[in-house]
């Protein structure tokens, strides 16, 4: 864990507001890579993932975040009660969205706060002299962060903007049709994210040339859920999940503590090895095709189509 402080604070549209960290005892903070983000250890408690945006050459971290009244507290925090000078503890950059250093041509879409990884790599692949466009698809100018930033820092001839009140952003003319050099990687909420993956997927691009970050999940439907039970290999427990519980809590409940950020399915931090059993995955973390496997789940929001689940715990 790293301790920071607050060293700026500022507006970036009516919404959305940026931090600047450094580190408390005036070390170099660890390097990071575009895409990566941290884990901000809130000083409610709450524990949020949020990516770096930091310009280049920075010596600080940046950060951006969208106010959601309705969301679980995080942003609201931050928005309210965080100040210049205030320390918080993060944790070292983590890159989960690394870019792919053999792509040839880049494709970058980013929707509302999905630009700042997107903008990091931008940035990058701009000082690399590399082939990329971004398309950023937000409603209005006024909603739209790193305007400034983006028309500053060389990027604007690069960047194509698309202000749309209904969200619809025509992805099939944005889309060029696959090819093995070409990478796409997309952030935004989950509708947009899967709308992307869904043209490009139309256009028969492969999985490994798609590359996704969630910022925030749909909401998950639990009207459904029932009651299962969860093997533990190790000691043999075996525990009932009833319908209104997760089974981070069960776990947690019963002395088995598995780490967890977002509880919604988005970071990947509570990931457990499924040894048996037919999980209902619910989380957007990872692909169709690891949830097919079924040797992996999220305890955090995910549940159970078989009667029983064995983890490897
Ligand atoms: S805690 Fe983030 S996916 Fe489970």
């Amino acid at each position: 864990m790293i301790e920071v402080i607050i060293s700026e604070k500022s507006a970036l549209t009516q919404s959305i507001c940026r931090l600047k960290l450094r580190a408390k005892n005036g070390s170099a903070l660890p390097k990071s890579t575009p895409g990566a983000h941290i884990d901000v250890h809130l000083p409610n408690g709450i524990i949020r993932q949020y990516s770096l945006c930091n310009e280049i050459n920075s010596s600080e971290y940046e950060i951006a975040v969208l106010n959601e009244p309705q969301g679980r507290g995080g942003s609201s925090y931050v928005h309210e009660s965080l100040k210049v000078g205030d320390t918080l503890s993060i944790s070292e950059p983590k890159n989960l969205f690394p870019l792919d250093s053999s792509a040839k041509k880049t494709l970058l879409m980013a929707a509302g706060i999905g630009i700042t990884p997107i903008l990091s790599m931008a940035e990058h692949l701009l000082q690399q002299g590399a082939d990329f466009s971004l398309h950023y698809c937000i409603k209005s100018p006024e909603q739209a962060a790193y305007i400034e930033r983006i028309n500053n820092s060389g990027l604007a001839p690069f960047t194509h903007f698309h202000f749309s009140q209904s969200g619809r952003v025509k992805l099939a003319e944005l889309i060029q049709s696959a090819h093995n050099d070409l990478h796409l990687y997309v952030c935004g909420p989950a509708e947009f994210n899967d709308a992307v993956i869904a043209c490009a997927s139309e256009k028969n691009w492969q999985l490994q040339n798609i590359h996704r970050e969630y910022f925030s999940a749909a909401p998950i439907d639990h009207s459904d859920d029932g009651s299962f039970e969860i093997e533990i290999n190790s000691s043999g427990d075996i525990l009932t999940v009833p319908a209104d519980q997760s089974m981070l809590d069960v776990l947690e409940d019963n002395g088995y503590f598995i780490p967890m950020a977002c509880a919604e399915g988005v970071c990947g931090t509570c990931i457990t090895g499924l040894l048996s059993g037919q999980a209902d995955h619910k989380d957007v973390f990872m692909t169709a095709e690891e949830h097919a496997k079924m040797d992996q789940i999220t305890p955090c929001c995910s549940r159970a189509k078989s009667a029983r689940l064995k983890l490897d715990l």
